[in-house]
């Protein structure tokens, strides 16, 4: 265990990961994404999973959500395509959902699944379906975290190595402890489930902790108590997912992710830290690139 290393992310690690964006770009350079989230009454969720990944650079974004919530999504979102899903009484996505969201996985370069999805037994099991036969990367989130409850063996049959941003509360319920335990060990309990899930573990809450399969942690330093507010773990999903998606490997994503997320609630404070918004932190992407590029 001593010898595994334990990284802090520095911005002049992040600035080497972060793509650099060629004069000629057009926007299918930067990315298909895909994100599958929302239900009756969270679709500000997914609206803002959605958001986060555009605001990260992603070329193209489609948000999959129940059928539902497709007119308001598709007015809320200006720049998103909006796929609506066959959905349950209660207003979550069904089982008839599961092949059209692996369609869509088969033509997005990454998919982000979870927030606001709800946690309706029939929702869970079509996510569980989804993360086994996806043909992408993932980042699982939210929802579908809570969906992995009892079932983190599926997450083995994924091909490409799949990031969870779990925050202490979700941790708890995955790995059975409390939130307290986890929140008193973080970075071996991250360690230890990304070696046992064989996943990337980003462990969120002040100080994020983002853990490899092979022992290799990372912890973050940028980020704010005025991130503590709903929708900012939304906007960390889809950021990390925008990134992959402009081609940065999963490892890169998530470290670079945490770290772009917490510079940009930083940003938003600058106006004021307590009551700041997640779409403030959002809006404030571009400039956070921006700060660390240049
Ligand atoms: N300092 C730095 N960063 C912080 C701080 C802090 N004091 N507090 C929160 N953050 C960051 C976290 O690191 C994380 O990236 O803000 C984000 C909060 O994410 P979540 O806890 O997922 O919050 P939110 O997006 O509102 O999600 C809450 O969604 O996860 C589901 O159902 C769950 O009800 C829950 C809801
Ligand atoms: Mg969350």
């Amino acid at each position: 265990r001593q010898n595994i290393k334990q990284n802090v992310i520095m911005a002049s690690a992040v600035r080497d990961i972060l793509p650099c964006r060629s004069p000629a770009a057009h926007k299918g350079m930067n990315g298909r994404l895909a994100v599958v989230a929302g239900s009756r009454g969270l679709s500000g969720a997914a609206a803002m999973t959605a958001e986060g990944a555009l605001r990260a650079g992603a070329g193209l974004v489609t948000l999959a959500a129940p059928a539902s919530l497709q007119d308001i999504l598709a007015v809320k979102l200006t720049e998103v395509m909006t796929k609506p899903l066959p959905e349950t009484a209660t207003g979550g996505i069904s089982q008839e959902a599961v092949p059209d969201i692996a369609g869509l996985s088969a033509a997005s370069d990454v998919l982000a699944i979870g927030p606001g999805l709800g946690r309706h037994e029939e929702t869970a099991a079509a996510v569980r379906a989804v993360i086994a036969a996806a043909d992408c990367p993932l980042v699982i989130d939210a929802d579908a975290l809570n969906a992995l409850v009892g079932y983190t063996d599926i997450l083995s049959e994924c091909n490409a190595l799949p990031v969870l941003t779990p925050h202490p509360g979700e941790m708890a319920r995955l790995t059975g402890l409390s939130s307290q335990a986890v929140n008193a060990d973080r970075i071996n309990i991250a360690r230890q489930a990304a070696a046992e899930w064989g996943s990337i573990v980003v462990l969120k809450g002040a100080r994020t902790v983002v853990a490899f399969p092979d022992g290799e942690v990372y912890i973050n330093t940028t980020g704010n108590a005025g991130m503590a507010t709903g929708g900012t773990g939304d906007a960390l999903t889809g950021i990390i997912a925008g990134l992959i998606a402009q081609g940065l490997s999963s490892h890169d994503a998530a470290v670079a992710g945490v770290y772009i997320h917490g510079l940009a609630g930083d940003v938003a404070a600058q106006a004021g830290m307590v009551g700041m918004t997640a779409t403030d932190l959002i809006k404030a992407v571009p400039a956070a690139l921006y700060g660390i590029k240049s």
